[in-house]
């Protein structure tokens, strides 16, 4: 028997996503971002972004459809994200899974957001590899999870317990000066700056710290650090250095993020890294991840970033993956979940 077809939706945050795989093979991934509307408020507001994906949901499957030359009747499932994500947002998506899955008379399935991120790797070259760690930092989540079997066992090993990177990354843009979304503005901002110009706090990493969160995030204190630098130099009347402060300010957002993900990998003998999240776009975390999981003997992957960010086809390759284990539907009762666990 054929592999599954199966059409993903994803609506958790600011991305329609709409993905149809078969089985471990991608075959149309197509992504509509609401970004620009939220560009004006620094970041992703829920209201908006739920009225964009139903705009947007329509037209994306059948851009997918058309894409991958896919017709309606000859899916097998249809897999959506059901949580963790902005709760109006996930309602948009959920409704519609449901709504085409029931008209079709296929069966539905519920997925994970951060799974889903782990089971976009099934789509790559070479085959996910498990145990494996896997370090997810995005605009919406910074997450540790311990991956020992992709369908039955994904533990999660620690979260940011404030801001997630990449809001980091928009917050300190902001105070910089410089447009949403923050990531790529900080990085092009802290070419040819000194990344040791300025030791920016490294949330989380003092011992009485690692006792409690060997394993979690904290990047509002190195937000507040930035900001109170930035306005001694503003009072002192002297000029900001934006690349020292920029490449200062990466650095210590990179160098926690490397350190935990390859501690995790250390203390529970698991020799592999997967990075997902649309911060990994980020040149310095791939240049630091790929220096020290090479210099410890970890193997890194990062998929292509397509299925790094938000999108469809992660979902649709998690379902698929949960149909040939055999598992079975969720049925028509489940609903949106913003804070669903893995
Ligand atoms: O995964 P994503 O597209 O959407 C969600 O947040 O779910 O990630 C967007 C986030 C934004 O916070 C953005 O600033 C950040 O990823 N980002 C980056 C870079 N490109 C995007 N952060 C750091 N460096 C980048 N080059
Ligand atoms: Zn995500």
């Amino acid at each position: 028997r054929d592999a599954p077809l199966v059409l993903g939706i994803e609506t958790s945050c600011d991305e329609t996503g709409i993905g149809i795989v078969r089985g471990d093979r991608l075959l149309s991934n197509t992504i509509a971002s609401s970004m620009e509307q939220h560009a004006r408020y620094g970041g992703v507001v829920p209201e908006v972004a739920a009225r964009a994906h139903l705009e947007a949901l329509g037209p994306s499957i059948r851009a997918a459809l058309a894409e991958s030359g896919v017709a309606l009747a000859d899916l097998d499932a249809v897999a959506v994200t059901s949580g963790p994500g902005l709760a109006g947002a996930l309602m948009v998506g959920v409704g519609a899974a449901k709504a085409l899955a029931l008209s079709l008379g296929k069966p539905l399935y519920a997925v994970n957001h951060l799974v889903g991120h782990v089971g976009a790797d099934v789509l790559t070259e070479q085959p996910l590899e498990t145990p494996t760690i896997a370090l997810l930092v995005s605009g919406g989540h910074t997450s540790l999870l311990l991956v020992r079997d992709l369908v039955d066992d994904v533990e999660l090993l620690g979260e940011t317990i404030d801001d997630a990177a990449g809001e980091a990354f928009d917050k300190v843009a902001r105070l910089l000066g410089l447009p949403y979304p923050g990531g790529p503005e900080i990085d092009r901002a802290a070419i040819g700056g000194d990344p040791t110009a300025i030791r920016f706090p490294r949330g989380l990493t003092l011992p009485k710290d690692l006792e409690r969160h060997r394993y979690d995030f904290s990047f509002s204190g190195l937000k507040t650090a930035v900001a109170r630098w930035v306005e001694q130099r503003e009072d002192a009347g002297e000029p900001v250095p934006v690349a020292d402060v920029a490449a200062s300010f990466r650095e210590a957002v990179v160098d926690v993020l490397v350190t935990k993900a390859l501690a995790a990998c250390r203390d529970l003998g698991v020799p592999r890294l997967l990075l997902g999240g649309g911060v990994i776009a980020n040149r310095r975390l791939r240049e630091v991840a790929v220096e020290r999981a090479a210099a410890t003997g970890v193997d890194l992957r990062i998929p292509p970033l397509s299925l790094c960010t938000d999108n469809g086809a992660m979902i649709a390759a998690l379902g698929a993956q949960l149909i040939m284990a055999g598992r079975q539907p969720s049925g028509l009762a489940f609903g949106a979940d913003s804070t669903l666990p893995v």
